[in-house]
């Protein structure tokens, strides 16, 4: 060997050797980073939305178990009997109907007299309903309204009123969109209110930054829930369904719905994890590290499937999720003043 190979493939070495140095410091700086904690836990208060079932209620239990002096909202009485049950003396719940301007109003006055000028460490913005959800066309308008009005009008209510509670505690907002906020896999308000969630966020996050509060956002994949219940899911895909117009419904086929709910319930169940410990624990990581990340995928599936393809080339995007769901029978479009040739 020459000198001159020598020193280049000793250059080359060295090369190797920094950018790998250079890799495990900063994994080491991030590892460190993300397990940097905030202090005085205890005097922080953190309201969480949506805690009848549930990640709002596991995490509800969690923060509680962790010191925080939670508010947990519930939509039904019992729902916060039995979270009262199962938490410390310190855990308070409080009814909320996100779509009702004085049940709001009641939980803002709460929240006010708690917090008093500590202000508010935590919002989490949990609740959430996915039905209607299904083909687009079988939609009507309100259908989408029922969705978009919980989970995307009704997040921004109580955030921009609780958001003068959080701007004086420095505090956190920790909004729960979906994989479903970045691809759409099915039609309807579901994925149109998470990708608002998800919008929102990003400028509330800008917005909010000289001020010293952070936005996160979690974006789980499929969990066993009730929202992911399918059986609801069905009962209300039917409902849709009946109420189409005969040639509408011969356009999908008679045996459509059939298969469309086989193929979801088949997805569903290779896909819905019930470890929902890997969403709150995204939650809690948001509400206590001193470096909360910007997004939070929450579920292998999140990870390994629906975040990689969100950035995919859109025509990858559709032939996979098409491929998840049946054709309709009849592909061609036939309309009442139209002749179809093939038949004569
Ligand atoms: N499970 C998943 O796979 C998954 C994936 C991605 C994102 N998410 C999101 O995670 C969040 C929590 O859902 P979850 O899976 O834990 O299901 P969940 O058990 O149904 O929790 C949703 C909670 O929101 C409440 N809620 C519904 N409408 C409301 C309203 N108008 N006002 C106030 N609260 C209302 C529900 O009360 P009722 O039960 O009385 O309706 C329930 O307590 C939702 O935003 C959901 O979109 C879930
Ligand atoms: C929530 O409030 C809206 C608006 O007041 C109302 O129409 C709806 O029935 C309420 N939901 C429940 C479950 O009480």
């Amino acid at each position: 060997m020459s000198s001159c190979q020598a020193w280049r493939s000793s250059a080359a070495h060295s090369c190797v050797l920094v950018a790998l140095v250079c890799v495990a410091a900063l994994c080491l700086v991030s590892l460190v980073r993300e397990a940097l904690k905030i202090d005085g836990v205890r005097d922080k208060c953190v309201l969480v939305t949506g805690c009848d079932s549930g990640f709002g209620n596991h995490v509800a239990r969690q923060l509680d178990r962790r010191g925080f002096q939670v508010i947990a909202t519930c939509m039904t009485e019992k729902g916060c009997s039995d979270l009262e049950a199962a938490a410390s003396p310190n855990l308070r719940t409080v009814l909320l109907n996100l779509t009702d301007g004085a049940s709001l109003d009641r939980v803002v006055e709460l929240v006010r007299s708690v917090t008093g000028a500590r202000g508010l460490w935590g919002l989490v913005n949990n609740a959430g309903r996915s039905i209607p959800i299904g083909p687009t066309e079988w939609m009507q308008v309100e259908d989408f309204k029922k969705v978009l009005d919980v989970n995307l009008i009704g997040m921004i209510d109580i955030t921009l009123r609780l958001l003068p509670l959080v701007k004086r505690a420095r505090g956190r907002i920790v909004n729960v969109a979906s994989v479903m906020g970045r691809v759409a896999l099915t039609g309807g308000g579901y994925a149109l209110s998470k990708w608002g969630v998800e919008s929102f966020s990003d400028s509330l996050r800008r917005d909010m930054r000289a001020f010293g509060v952070k936005v996160s956002v979690i974006e789980p994949g499929f969990f066993k829930t009730a929202v992911t219940n399918v059986d609801l899911i069905e009962a209300d895909l039917l409902r849709l369904w009946n109420r189409l117009p005969q040639d509408i419904k011969d356009s999908y086929g008679d045996k459509y719905l059939e298969n469309y709910v086989k193929a979801q319930s088949f997805a569903m169940s290779i896909l819905c994890s019930k470890d929902i410990s890997k969403v709150t624990w995204c939650m809690e990581h948001a509400l206590t590290s001193r470096y909360p990340r910007t997004r939070y995928g929450a579920g292998w599936d999140a990870k390994l499937v629906w975040l990689p393809l969100s950035y995919c080339p859109t025509f990858i995007t559709d032939f996979v999720i098409c491929a998840l769901f049946p054709v309709p029978k009849d592909t061609r479009v036939v309309g009442p003043s139209q002749v179809d040739v093939s038949s004569t």
